[in-house]
């Protein structure tokens, strides 16, 4: 029989409150749009109880590591095995878990030499069930869409959001509601959608256009919103931070750089990093920094035109689909924990995206293109003297390779970019177009004489 799932000694599983990010309002229950009601602004997971509980964090970190040893569903669970600072379930059989997280710490010897940080890593959140970082906070807030007893969830999304509701909604034998924008998401994402049993609507919008929609639904129709606007998925995606402490020993690396797009994630490991420091369970903070597209920068914008006093929204257009957003519902949660930990924000091009791609790829590891900004934007960091060559770093990757193989064949078929855009001696070395030939010994020794010189 399977040992029973533990808990830490003296440590109550988290008594929860909502708490609005504006005016500090704190309530027992939230609207179905996760706004506050006096002023509309995105609420936050808190957990009053806490220091009361006499957390400690040697215990915590006994507790984490002894669960490993457990074959519980929420114990395999690289999510719930940190319960501890989640909120509460009743029974742990009410988890909708796939075994999501668990997912490796990778060196990538490669980048170090490109970038000139020796002590570079990759968190590859692309490993999860559904190929993305989005099933961390997927298995908390599908539960809790169940236990308030939704029959319906839905998202807007650019792709990778909906087959990680999909699967989880399936799971838990809950119906799911996709919208997505017409032709702006790989064909990858949407077929798990489809295959997962969505109800897929491809809306002829954007993103933001979509989420705008969702809003609104969600206060006329019994449907339950798992966009990142819901913070239990951010407390889900805190966990990501929690395991990479603990596979570095708990000693937090200077710096790691997440993609951003609607903001929730950087928002999440953000949150993760202050709590594990007010509980002692890190001794400093590492420099969180969020990097986007040059073509969908609202975040670099708000915060070199408004001193992230308000957003800056844009028109979003890049390659990197995943990212494709101009209206970052969680700005002011990412100006928050920008500024607490003293990170960067930073922009980069489509031919430095595809460039940085390749070079992931080419250490045998492989991600999708938003994935790839942090690479591309390390670059930049390192040039103006942030990231100094001595500090280690952590790359948050974000997508399986998997999820958009139309941007990998385009780009090294060598048709990505238009107008001699990408034709730079640098991205022709990492090209390896695909080479039709006679099935016939010679033509292939040829090739592979060729290859050799
Ligand atoms: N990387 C990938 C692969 C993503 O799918 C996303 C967001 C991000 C980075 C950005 O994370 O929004 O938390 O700042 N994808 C969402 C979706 C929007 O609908 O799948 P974020």
């Amino acid at each position: 029989m399977p040992p029973l799932s533990t808990s830490a000694p003296g440590v109550r599983q988290a008594a929860f409150r909502f708490r609005c990010i504006g005016c500090g309002d704190l309530s027992e229950t939230a609207r179905q749009d996760f706004r506050c009601s006096h002023c509309s602004d995105l609420l936050e997971i808190i957990y009053p109880q806490r220091r009361e509980a006499g957390t400690g964090s040697h215990d915590l970190k006994d507790t984490w590591r002894q669960r490993r040893l457990s074959q519980s569903a929420v114990d395999l669970s690289g999510v719930w095995r940190f319960r501890d600072l989640l909120p509460a379930l009743e029974s742990d059989e009410q988890a909708i878990t796939l075994r999501e997280g668990n997912t490796p710490l990778y060196e990538l010897p490669q980048c170090a030499r490109i970038t000139g940080v020796p002590r570079l890593f990759a968190k590859h959140q692309g490993l999860n069930p559904t190929g993305s970082f989005k099933d961390a906070g997927m298995t908390v807030a599908a539960t809790f869409a169940r236990l308030a007893g939704f029959r319906w969830v839905a998202c807007a999304s650019t792709g990778n959001t909906s087959a990680s509701m999909a699967a989880y909604a399936a799971r838990g034998g809950m119906r799911s509601l996709v919208l997505v924008p017409d032709g702006k998401i790989s064909w990858s994402k949407l077929s798990q959608a489809l295959d997962y049993g969505a109800v897929t609507c491809q809306l002829r919008t954007d993103f933001d256009g979509c989420l705008r929609l969702l809003q609104e639904l969600v206060l006329r129709a019994p449907v339950y919103q798992l966009n990142s606007i819901n913070p239990f998925r951010l407390e889900g995606q805190k966990t990501l931070a929690l395991e990479l402490m603990e596979q570095l020993e708990w000693q937090p690396p200077e710096h790691i750089i997440v993609p951003g797009g609607n903001l929730g994630n950087s928002s999440a490991i953000g949150k993760a990093l202050l709590e594990m420091r007010d509980l002692g369970l890190i001794s400093r903070l590492p420099k969180l920094s969020v990097i986007q597209a040059e073509g969908a920068n609202a975040l670099v914008r708000t915060l070199r035109e408004a001193a992230g006093k308000n957003l800056v929204s844009v028109q979003a257009e890049t390659r990197a689909t995943a990212i494709r957003i101009g209206n970052p519902a969680s700005w002011k949660k990412a100006v928050h924990v920008l500024d607490a930990t003293g990170g960067a924000c930073e922009q980069v091009t489509e031919v430095e995206i595809a460039q940085a791609k390749a070079e992931i790829g080419a250490e045998g590891i492989g991600c999708e293109p938003a994935s790839a900004v942090t690479l591309a934007g390390l670059k930049k960091l390192v040039m103006q003297g942030f990231v100094k060559p001595e500090e280690s770093v952590v790359l948050v990757l974000t997508g399986s390779l998997l999820k958009d193989p139309d941007f990998t064949m385009e780009f090294h078929r060598g048709d990505l970019f238009k107008d001699g855009e990408g034709k730079n001696a640098e991205l022709n070395r990492l090209r390896r177009p695909p080479i039709v030939l006679d099935a016939t010994l010679d033509e292939v020794m040829r090739t592979l004489e060729k290859a050799e010189r």
